[in-house]
């Protein structure tokens, strides 16, 4: 199973903080964003890495991760994405990478408490189809929300104004090779993007959407309040699921 990393985007939401960089490269604590998302899969045993990034601060990215090997990947590959035409679209950038393996996707700016192993392990043993994560939230009409009849997902919604459940399906998303067929059939929303909700929905109509609920916390941190939250959790809380030592060697907690 191979992993990518969505870390592209204007980060508008955090103006002027990304005026002059990448949201993803912004520290939270004591380590920039998109360490959190690199960790976790590393710590799902993905070694095979794809980060997609766009915009003028690109280079970055090489210089902080270079070729991965600090983080115990065997390779860390990049793809640049052209405009800002959301996260379905810059997935598309993955299509030759993945080359038909199953893909983890994780969105830049999303950070967990736990790992993902158990839910990676199902779905290396899921024949076909995909799989999200869901966590009860305060303000689901943040994210995209469930919507259920007993305990099966028929529809996910994306920012819905009145969401008809608590439950957020958070930026990690596991996708068999079909999810680029699908990402070719998307229509632009409302927002002009690519939605990974409509994704998520044409495998919900196939039937083929599995999901579990998120153990431990999770927050995003594209806003000010979520940078914030995000910052506080993982002070308090214990960086996910590995730390960084002074020796540059990362070494699970
Ligand atoms: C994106 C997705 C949304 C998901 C969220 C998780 O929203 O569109 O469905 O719940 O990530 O962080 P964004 O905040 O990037 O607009």
């Amino acid at each position: 199973m191979k992993g990518v990393i969505l870390a592209g985007g204007l980060g508008k939401r955090l103006w002027p903080l990304t005026k002059i960089t990448n949201k993803h490269l912004l520290p939270v604590y004591d380590k920039p964003m998109v360490y959190y998302p690199l960790e976790c899969l590393v710590s799902a045993g993905i070694r095979d890495v794809l980060l997609v990034t766009g915009g003028n601060n690109a280079g970055d990215f090489l210089r902080l991760l270079g070729n991965g090997k600090e983080f115990g990947l065997k390779e860390l590959h990049y793809a640049y994405q052209e405009g800002e035409s959301g996260i379905a679209d810059a997935l598309r950038l993955a299509e030759d990478f993945a080359d038909r393996d199953k893909i983890v996707v994780v969105l830049g700016d999303n950070i967990i408490e736990k790992d993902i192993r158990q839910g990676v392990a199902s779905f290396f043993s899921q024949p076909r189809g995909g799989r999200v994560y869901l966590k009860e939230v305060p303000d689901p009409e943040r994210f995209g929300v469930a919507v259920f009849d007993a305990d099966r997902i028929v529809r996910i919604e994306e920012k819905p104004a009145q969401p008809a459940s608590h439950y957020a399906v958070i930026g990690i998303y596991m996708y068999d090779e079909q999810v680029f067929e699908f990402i070719r059939s998307l229509q632009p929303s409302a927002r002009g993007e690519l939605e990974i909700t409509d994704v998520n929905n044409f495998y919900l109509e196939q039937g083929t959407l599995e999901y579990e609920i998120l153990d431990g916390w999770w927050t995003d941190a594209g806003t000010f309040e979520s940078l914030l939250r995000a910052t506080n959790l993982v002070a308090s809380g214990g960086a996910n699921h590995t730390t960084r030592r002074p020796s540059g060697v990362l070494a699970a907690s």
